[in-house]
């Protein structure tokens, strides 16, 4: 741990709304594990800054020795629940998330756990801007058509989807689980979810009028960006 806590950020929350560094995006993985994806991504896209999120920190140790060991120095890692996102960036500061292999809960009275429920997306909705997009992959079929239908009715556009990601060869970085997976010739399932004006976000639950005057002035203010 000593050796590699560089890369461990211990008060996220006093970096909220500063993440983001002037011409540089900003992506989030949820659920690192032992980050071999983390460390490959990083290391494939020098221009991108990545902050890595893992609630059990021994597989985060080892995340971040990779990092260490490949001495990156875009990617950083902390140890905190997806449930709290909302405390650690701001709205819009993210410009995409990796949900990569997220455990099942396979019991209908736990799927609230599952990091595809309406609760998450609500956040990643409110941390994304407009056409920012969450990347998601499973080997758990059930889980993949569940959470389909979540992103669907929560508004999300759904812009990639494949029941056979690798059906033709590897496509993309592989995951630590996901190679297991290959070994073991099971399909793995992946989607991009895009956020839409209608995607429901954290403030879904407010009466219509002021959801309503909130992204009219959300379109006010992408236009004033683009003019
Ligand atoms: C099955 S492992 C997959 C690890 C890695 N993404 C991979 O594909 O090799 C799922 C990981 O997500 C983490 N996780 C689950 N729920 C989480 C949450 N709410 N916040 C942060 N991490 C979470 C777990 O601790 C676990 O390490």
């Amino acid at each position: 741990m000593e050796r590699c806590k560089n890369y461990l950020v211990t008060e996220p929350e006093t970096r909220k709304g500063t993440w983001k560094k002037p011409g540089r995006s900003l992506k989030l993985e949820i659920g690192c594990g032992k980050g071999s994806f983390t460390c490959a991504l990083a290391s494939a896209e020098q221009e991108c800054d990545l902050v890595a999120i893992e609630k059990v920190p021994d597989a985060m140790i080892l995340a971040m020795e990779r990092a260490q060991a490949a001495k990156l120095n875009n990617v950083c890692f902390l140890d905190y629940d997806a449930a709290r996102l909302r405390e650690v960036f701001s709205p819009g500061e993210l410009e995409c998330i990796y949900i990569n292999f997220c455990d099942p809960w396979p019991k209908s009275r736990d799927a609230k756990f599952r990091l595809t429920a309406p609760a998450f997306l609500r956040i990643y909705a409110d941390l994304l801007p407009q056409g920012g997009e969450v990347f998601f992959k499973t080997d758990n079929g059930p889980l993949f058509e569940w959470s389909v239908e979540q992103f669907k009715n929560e508004g999300w556009q759904i812009r990639k989807l494949t029941r056979d990601l690798h059906a033709q060869g590897i496509c993309g970085i592989l995951t630590d689980y996901e190679r297991r997976f290959l070994e073991e010739g099971v399909a793995i399932k992946m989607l991009v979810a895009r956020r839409g004006m209608n995607t429901l976000d954290g403030r879904a639950g407010e009466p219509p009028r002021l959801r309503n005057a909130a992204l009219a002035d959300a379109r006010a203010n992408q236009k004033q960006e683009g003019s």
